[in-house]
């Protein structure tokens, strides 16, 4: 079966390019799941139920998020009962889920996990631990399992694509909003990229108008921060995974917006 991860759709622009080009990703490729983090979808913080019932009915079967998931406060109760939201698993206290198990168009049972890195970003339960603990309580006939590891640095990234290898189909990480270039397939058969990169405008400081930003760092003082708009692209992988749950393929897929 194909899978479908879009990186971190960022504001109005990143929304606009995943409506021009799902359904063509989705029939060209064949894709039997598709998943998107959306935690910047709203205007680059957090998401509004409006939008993330925008983003499911452009195709998107599942969506992820990270840190912003709160920034907007109509999503705590939306989270409590859209499933198929999904907030970073290892929040102790928080409303919502970090896992999921979908239905592919093919009929296949797949989970859908979330978690959340530690360094440089609000204290959380051990991502780790946490994922031991999900992948003990999972039906062991759901064999495609795929995590979105939404993390600042790299190395606790890595770490976590070896410690989850053999066990998930997955670990793609998101956050940083750059793009890395390791995609590949760990021993174990579990695919993965220390971060799948924006969907949004490039045009910018990941994500935001870049004069703001160097407003921000050439004087420390506070800015407002704007979504930039230009040089628009979208960043996926599209993995393709064995009965067994076992990564067979991995590509990155990017289209450049018009
Ligand atoms: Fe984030």
């Amino acid at each position: 079966m194909k899978i479908l991860f879009i990186g971190d759709i960022f504001a109005s622009a990143g929304r606009r390019i995943v409506a021009d080009h799902l359904q063509d990703i989705r029939q060209s490729q064949q894709i039997d799941l598709a998943i998107a983090n959306a935690e910047n979808a709203a205007g680059g913080f957090g998401i509004t139920p409006t939008i993330a019932e925008e983003l499911f009915a452009m195709g998107l079967d599942v969506l992820t998020s990270g840190n912003h998931i709160w920034d907007k406060k109509e999503i705590y109760d939306y989270l409590a009962r859209r499933a198929a939201l999904l907030r970073p698993a290892n929040y102790p206290m928080a409303p919502g889920s970090g896992v999921v198990v979908v239905t592919a168009r093919n009929g296949v049972r797949c989970a859908v996990i979330n978690l959340q890195g530690r360094t440089y970003m609000p204290s959380t339960e051990c991502p780790f631990r946490k994922a031991d603990r999900i992948l003990d309580s999972l039906d062991s006939e759901v064999k495609v399992r795929f995590v979105d590891f939404h993390a600042e640095i790299t190395s606790e990234k890595m770490a976590m694509g070896w410690y989850l290898d053999g066990r998930v189909s997955a670990v793609i990480g998101t956050h940083t909003h750059i793009p890395t270039a390791d995609t590949r397939i760990l021993p174990g058969g579990t695919a993965y990229q220390t971060d799948v990169g924006m969907t949004g405008p490039y045009d910018s400081v990941i994500g935001v108008q870049k004069e703001i930003i160097l407003q921000r760092f050439l004087t420390a003082l506070p800015v407002r921060m704007e979504p930039a708009s230009n040089q628009v692209e979208l960043h996926s992988v599209i993995l393709e995974i064995d009965e067994g749950g076992k990564a067979i393929a991995v590509k990155r897929h990017t289209v450049q917006g018009d």
